[in-house]
C-alpha cells in the first residue's frame, strides 16, 4: 500500500485524490489518509503530491504512518474530489515536525 505522511500535514493540496483510481483517500482537519485495505498499490499518486507526502509503506520507517492512515481511514469521511488548499499550505510546505506540532 502507499501511505500519505507527515509533509501533508497543514498542506494538504489534495492533487492526490484526483488520480486514486479507487477513490480510497479520506480527509482530516489538516491532512489526508489512504485506506491501507483499498489501496490496489497502483503509484500514480506519488509523483501527483506537491509535498512529496506519498510514499510506498515499503520504504523505512513508515510503520507508525501505515498505522496513522489505517487508524484514521476508519474515522474520516471519504474524499473523492480536490477542494481548496489551505491559504497558507506553501507556508508549512518544508517545515519539520508537524506531526508533533499539528496532528489532530
Ligand atoms: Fe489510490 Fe493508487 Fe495512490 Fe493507492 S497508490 S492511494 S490506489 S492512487
Ligand atoms: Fe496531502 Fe499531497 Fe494529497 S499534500 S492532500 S498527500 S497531494
Amino acid at each position: 500500500t502507499y501511505v500519505v505522511t507527515e509533509a501533508c500535514i497543514k498542506c494538504k493540496y489534495m492533487d492526490c485524490v484526483e488520480v486514486c483510481p479507487v477513490d480510497c483517500f479520506y480527509e482530516g482537519d489538516n491532512m489526508l489518509v489512504i485506506n491501507p485495505d483499498e489501496c490496489i498499490d497502483c503509484g500514480v499518486c506519488e509523483p501527483e503530491c506537491p509535498a512529496e507526502a506519498i510514499l510506498p509503506d515499503t520504504e523505512d520507517g513508515l510503520a507508525k504512518w501505515l498505522e496513522v492512515n489505517a487508524k484514521y481511514a476508519e474515522v474520516w469521511p471519504n474524499i473523492t474530489e480536490k477542494g481548496e488548499p489551505p491559504a497558507d499550505a506553501d507556508d508549512f510546505k518544508d517545515v519539520e515536525n508537524k506531526f508533533e506540532k499539528f496532528f489532530s
